[in-house]
């Protein structure tokens, strides 16, 4: 297990359980939603991280227990579960703040089919944050992650931060990793591809022409059309095979932990960590396009460089022109909900 922890930070030096801990600066991590499917997994690889130094878990339902379970753990950070009229208490301090709170998909549900439940728990949850932890880094997991991102941006209001606000996008890229080192034979964790846009479906864009991996592929082929709706729809494999019981819990937490771990990493002065995330972003802004996902620097004060996107094959251009209309319409939905609640 440890060894495949290592993943989180292959070119840093690693701590005890594998992951980078280039400082002893502390940080507080808060879990909102912590008693959930992918919450429980989450705290659990968070407690393993020697750069979560207070871990800090909330939920309405079951937080103190999975905090009391985990703190068990012989790992040196410290660990509290809340209960659900702690909240404020549970976010004091909170340097980063991590949300997957909100309800999941079943078989034949889009992810936007989640947002009447999920976008009145995430504005909640990110207005008490604004109120307790201004200045946390907000990483979210809660679908439809294209329109609970601007519902935080919208509810921080004038004190929106656009450094410190993510979309937690990195399940597309550590599924994009295995799914092409399923048909090439390479290593997954030596495969590293930038996924562009959103998070689902069409406005999920691998860009697989820059990843020397894919090369063998024949852009516009069967195989490489294969693999892009294997990665924009890999969601749906799971939530399929979990037959109404949910969606990705585990990978999402494994994900969720990795992206964690290179945010913390940056916040204590390690360079060149650069991980997609959707932020808000002037790379389509022109088109009406207010968040993107796409390779961000990483830095002390959260987003420091958006990379531009780069050199795209025609087909890939295509997938670009599908998911942005898509996007737009996603966002509007967000940004209005806030602006009549
Ligand atoms: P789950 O139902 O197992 O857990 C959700 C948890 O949220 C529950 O414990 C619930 O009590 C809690 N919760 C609900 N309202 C809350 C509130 N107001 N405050 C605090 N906690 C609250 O669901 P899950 O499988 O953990 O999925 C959670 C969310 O993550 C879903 O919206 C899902 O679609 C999304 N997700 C996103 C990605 C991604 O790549 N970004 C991947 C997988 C799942
Ligand atoms: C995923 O990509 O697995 C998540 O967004 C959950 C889902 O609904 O598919």
């Amino acid at each position: 297990m440890f060894s495949s922890l290592s993943r989180f930070a292959p070119v840093a030096a690693r701590g005890a359980r594998g992951f980078a801990s280039s400082s002893a600066r502390h940080h507080k991590v808060a879990v909102l939603g912590a008693g959930g499917g992918i919450g429980q997994p989450l705290s659990l690889l968070l407690k393993l991280d020697p750069l979560v130094t207070q871990l800090s878990l909330y939920d309405i339902r079951g937080a103190p227990g999975v905090g009391a379970d985990i703190s068990h753990i012989d790992t040196a950070s410290n660990v509290k579960g809340y209960p659900a009229d702690q909240l404020e208490v549970a976010l004091d301090g909170a340097e980063v703040v991590i949300i997957p709170a909100g309800v999941p998909r079943k078989p034949g549900m889009t992810r936007d089919d989640l947002f009447n439940t999920n976008a009145s728990i995430v504005r909640d949850l990110s207005k008490a944050c604004a109120k307790v932890c201004p200045d946390a880094h907000m990483l979210i997991i809660s679908n439809p992650v294209n329109s609970t991102v601007p519902i935080v941006a919208s509810t921080y209001g004038s004190k929106f931060n656009p450094n410190r606000l993510f979309g937690v996008t990195t399940l597309d890229v550590v599924r994009s990793s295995r799914f092409l080192g399923e048909i090439t034979g390479e290593k997954p964790e030596d495969i590293r591809v930038t996924v562009i846009g959103g998070h689902s479906g069409v406005t999920i864009v691998p860009l697989l022409s820059q990843t020397p991996q894919a090369q063998k592929l024949q852009f516009g082929g069967a195989e490489w059309s294969n693999l892009v709706h294997r990665i924009q729809f890999g969601g749906d494999e799971v939530v399929k095979a979990k037959d109404g019981a949910g969606s990705a819990t585990l990978s999402m937490a494994y994900a969720g932990a990795k992206f964690s771990n290179q945010l913390l990493r940056a916040l204590n002065g390690e360079k060149g960590i650069i991980a997609p995330s959707f932020v808000r972003s002037p790379l389509f802004e022109s088109e009406g396009v207010e968040f993107f996902s796409s390779n961000i620097e990483l830095g002390t004060g959260g987003v420091e460089k958006i990379h531009q996107v780069g050199a795209l094959a025609p087909e890939e251009q295509k997938l670009v022109d599908a998911c942005i209309p898509e996007l737009i319409k996603n966002i509007k939905k967000g940004q209005e909900f806030v602006a009549s609640s």
